[in-house]
Order: C-alpha cells, then structure tokens, then sequence
C-alpha cells in the first residue's frame, strides 16, 4: 500500500525560509512527507521545475458593488479560476457594507455567493457605517464566524470614516483581534481638485491620476498611524503606493509600531503614462491611488525588499471596458464616474517572478514570503496555508521557470476582457496548481469542480495582538475595552 495519495517528484522545494531538492508526499490533502524517494498512488513529476507554496491572494474584490456601486465583472466562480490559473490557491475577497446594509445580510449574501469558489477563502468587511448595532453586536459576531479583517475607507464619499467612526471601529478590532485594514488618500484634496478640473472641462482619465496627488496618500497614512497609535490598534495600509507613503510607514515600524503594508502589481508595472490615453481608453488603468512613476515603483520594489512593505497582493478589482464597469456613459464617461480598479488576480505571481525574481530583484524565498507566507501569517491562515510543511494543506504551485508566456486578454480566465499587462513578455509559469492535494489546473486546463472551494475562519494570532503599550491619555477611559462614544 503507498503512503501518500499523491507525490510531487523530483522538483525543487521552496519555502521562505528555505530550497531543497525534495519530492513532497500528499495524504488527505495534506503535506504528509518531505524527503527523497517517496512513492505515492499517483506521482506528478517535477523535475526540473519549481514547487512553491500556492499564492495567497489578500486583496481582491469579487462579486462586489464598488464603493461607486458599480458591479464587478467577476464572481466567485470566473474570479477564483483565474485565481488557479495564476498560480493562486487562497484568496481573501470583501464582504462589503454599504450604509444602508445590515452587516449580518451583507455576510450571508457573500457566503452564498463563495459557493461557486474553486480555491480556499477567507473574507475581509468593508465597515461604511460604524453605527451601534455594528460595533456592538454585528462587528463581533462576524468576528467570532472567523472574519477577523476590516476594511475601511478615508476616502469615497459613499464609504469613508470620519477620524471617530475610525477609532471606534479600531477600539472594536483591538479588543477582538482583528485587523484593520485602511485605503489611506485624503479626501478633501482629491475632491476639492477634482470639483475644479471637471469644472474646467478636464475630465479625461489622466486627470484621475493628477487629482489622486502623492501628498494625499502621505497626508492620510501619517493620520491613520497616528489615529492607530492613540488607541495601540495593529493596522495594516492596502494599496500603498508612494515614495512619501513608504517613508512614512518605515519610520512608523522604527518607532516599534505595529503597521503593515501592501503594494500590488500596478504600482510597479505601470505608470501614471498609462493612464494618459487618447479618449477614455486610459480607464482600462485607472485605480485608486492611481500608478505613479519610475522613482515611485523603485520605493516599492525597495518597500518590498525591505519589508516595510509586508505583503504584495493584486487588488483585483475587475470592471469591462463598458457601460456595465468603467464607461458609465460611454466615451463621455468622465474620470469621476468611472470604476476605479483594475484585474490582476491570475498575472499577480508571473509578473511577480519574471520582473522580480527572473530579473534579479528579489529572491525566490522573498518571492514565497511576499505573495503567500506573509499574507497567511498576517491573516492568521500560518501554517495551514502560506507553506509547504507537514501538517498544512498541500496547496502547492509548481512552476516551470522558464516556460515563456507572452500576455494577452484571451490568456488570462478573469471576466474583465482586457488585461492592463497586453504584450509584456514572460519567463516563468505555474503549470500544475494543487489545492488540497487535489490537481486544479494542469497544463492550461481547470480541472476542479466548481464549488470545491472552503470557507477558512481565521482564529486570532500574534500580529493582531496590539503592543499593550501605555497610552496616558487611554488611562483615564473607564471604557477602554468597550467602543469609543464619539
Ligand atoms: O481602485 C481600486 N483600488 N479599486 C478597488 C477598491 C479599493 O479601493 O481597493
Ligand atoms: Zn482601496
Ligand atoms: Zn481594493
């Protein structure tokens, strides 16, 4: 009788912390032997080929209304097959409130919907309205179902937090363990200036970019830290995407605060360039904060190298290039109505491996760490997902590294229709993806079922855990473990 139910032969192992020739032994889905020589029932072989940990994706938005509540091209089942396509066998998309939503609904609604999922999930919340009932039952309970992330906004007129919503729901997070995930732009001076260009006539999708300034995402990541410092609450900045921003966040995590950070493929693949199209064409890259410069994906591939930057994930935002996502009203579709974000769920870790690790800048476990340890880890999914170790699931991703893929639309399975990344060429492909130790993509075939995906409760871990410091100013609060009255 074999050991193992499925053994991944010959192939290089890596983990962040470690690579090693070493065939993996796969029982009941999970990672039952690491050594030489293994037999199993069914053997995949991996000579000459790389096998990594599944990525783990903790950014994305599927079937979900957009804070302009504009809908998503994808749903669970488009969205997590470009997920496995990609190399991707976790993902972490948002349940998303919106002010009129009773967040109790707006969980069952995106259970229902996670049905039709192919690979493992956690959720996030988007928080828009931190009323009563929110913060004193529905944020706990959903806490206590195992979604232990929030999102919140400080800008978006349908969904940004005053400064007291914000330490009302971060007083909620710090007594419950979870964590606090904040898209971090100043409000008034991306409103203020866009109120002035669309005035003037400037409404093509360049000026998005214009208006969405560097010095709004410095501004809002200094109050956010300083917002999450008065009350000792762990957060983590999502999308950052700025020299200044990094800057700040570095000197933050010097003082020994518990800040985290994400960039995303958009700010260092494209740039503020792309966006400058004829027509509406630019808003195929519009996304908030919108990609900067050269010098500005320098700072996160530096960020990322440096850990200042903890995770990189996609921000897989997918709107067609229609009335139904981005063109509202067609070519006279300003750069106020258009839908802000962009698809990068399956192009995530081949960009991530051809222009990071292929050409030098990072190396192969900084590759593991960024797009999948690091993110379980962070998200308390370490060590069922984020490594290839006895015990975790054998979500695993095997690689050809030299396998040459040039990208276009039809190559990538989201519903989007375009892809921001058309024509770059690559070096590296994740050939046969597993998810608890069953093969889902092989050879450019899905060959999961739909609706095999599993909801992944998240428990409370380490990183969520605020530093207990001393706060003078918190000593005279009698209420300390219960929400902040504004
Ligand atoms: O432009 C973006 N990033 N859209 C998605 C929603 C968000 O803010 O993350
Ligand atoms: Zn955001
Ligand atoms: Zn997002």
């Amino acid at each position: 009788m074999n050991a193992n139910d499925v053994v991944i032969r010959g192939g290089i192992v890596v983990t962040e912390a470690e690579t090693r020739l070493a065939d993996v032994g796969i029982r009941n889905g999970k990672v039952a032997a690491l050594g030489i020589g293994l037999s199993g029932a069914t053997t995949i072989d991996a000579t000459g080929k790389l096998v990594l940990p599944g990525g783990v994706d903790s950014h994305v938005h599927i079937d979900q209304l957009s804070s302009f509540a504009i809908p998503c091209a994808d749903d669970f089942y488009s969205g997590t097959k470009s997920a496995a396509f990609g190399g991707t066998t976790t993902i972490l998309p948002f349940c998303a409130q919106h002010r009129e939503d009773a967040l109790p609904k707006v969980l069952a609604d995106y259970f229902g919907k996670a049905k039709n999922a192919i690979v493992d999930y956690g959720f996030h919340l988007i928080i828009a309205n931190p009323n009563e009932q929110t913060l004193a039952s529905d944020l706990p309970a959903a806490i206590g179902q195992g979604v232990r992330s929030f999102k919140i906004f400080m800008t978006y007129d349908r969904m940004r937090l005053t400064d007291e919503q914000i330490l009302d729901v971060m007083s909620v997070a710090r007594r419950d363990g979870a964590l606090v995930m904040v898209h971090a732009e100043n409000h008034g001076i991306i409103s203020w200036l866009a109120g002035k260009m669309v005035k003037q006539g400037n409404v093509a999708p360049r000026y998005h970019a214009i208006c969405h300034t560097r010095s709004s995402e410095a501004e809002a990541i200094n109050r956010i830290i300083t917002l999450a410092e008065v009350i000792d609450c762990p957060i983590l900045i999502v999308h950052v995407s700025t020299p200044e921003g990094i800057e700040t966040i570095r000197k933050a995590q010097a003082r020994g605060l518990k800040v985290f950070a994400e960039t995303c493929p958009q700010y260092l693949f494209l740039t503020a360039r792309d966006i400058d199209r004829p027509g509406v064409l630019g808003a195929a890259f519009c996304c908030s904060p919108p990609p900067r410069d050269e010098a500005a994906q320098e700072a996160c591939w530096q960020g990322l190298k440096d850990g200042t930057l903890t995770v990189y994930s996609s921000d897989h935002a997918p709107y067609k290039m229609d009335a139904s996502g981005k063109l509202p009203n067609g070519d006279k579709t300003t750069f106020k109505e258009m839908a802000n974000g962009v698809p990068g769920i399956e192009l995530r870790l081949p960009l991530f491996f051809t222009f990071g690790y292929k050409a030098g800048r990072i190396t192969l476990n900084e590759f593991v760490a960024l797009t999948s340890t690091r993110h379980a880890q962070t998200y308390g999914l370490y060590p069922q997902k984020g490594t290839i170790a006895l015990g975790s699931d054998a979500d695993i991703a095997i690689w050809d590294p030299e396998k040459r893929v040039t990208i276009t639309k039809d190559l990538v399975h989201d519903n989007t229709g375009y892809t921001p990344y058309e024509g770059r060429e690559l070096t590296g492909w994740p050939v046969t993806v597993l998810s608890r130790g069953e093969i889902i993509v092989q050879d450019g075939k899905l060959t999961a079922e739909r609706g095999r995906g599993r909801f992944l409760p998240r428990e409370r871990s380490a990183p969520l855990e605020p530093l207990g410091r001393q706060i003078p100013e918190m000593a005279q609060l009698s209420a300390w473990n219960t929400p902040l009255k504004s």
